[in-house]
């Protein structure tokens, strides 16, 4: 069932969140990414025992998605627990601004704190195609 609204795509990033593999951090993270036609493709944090192959949860998100042959993105929520609301981190920040460009990016935790950016004011001088021109 396709959903264009930011409280369905902040609620999936929660859902996300519980199937997240972090038995190392137990930082569990959540992410939902909306596509242009209204679906959403969801991601969760996958931990490894070498730390350093761990995937955060936005871009197991994103990479879902590409490889289902979806192209263009609206929005993306992220979702922890977490007082001081979980924004991406900046290897995240990078994909998502490849993939998803200028879109509005929705923090969450689980007792109910939210806060919007816009991926312009998250990452103000991207590293893109445009350099390679
Ligand atoms: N993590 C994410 O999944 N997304 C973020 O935006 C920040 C960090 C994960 C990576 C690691 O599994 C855990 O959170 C602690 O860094």
């Amino acid at each position: 069932m396709p959903a264009t609204n930011p409280r369905s795509l902040k609620d999936a990033a929660l859902r996300a969140r519980d199937n997240a593999h972090a038995p190392y951090s137990n930082f569990r993270v959540g992410a939902a990414l909306l596509d242009e036609s209204g679906e959403i493709i969801t991601g969760c944090n996958v931990e490894n025992a070498t730390y350093g192959l761990t995937v955060c949860a936005e871009r197991v998100a994103i990479f879902k998605a590409i490889s289902e042959g979806r192209r263009r993105f609206r929005a993306i929520a992220v979702a922890a627990d977490s007082k001081i609301l979980t924004p991406p981190c900046g290897a995240c920040r990078q994909i998502i601004w490849e993939f998803c460009g200028d879109i509005p990016v929705y923090l969450v935790n689980v007792q109910g704190g939210e806060k919007e950016y816009q991926m312009r004011e998250l990452f103000p001088a991207p590293f893109d195609e445009k350099q390679l021109e």
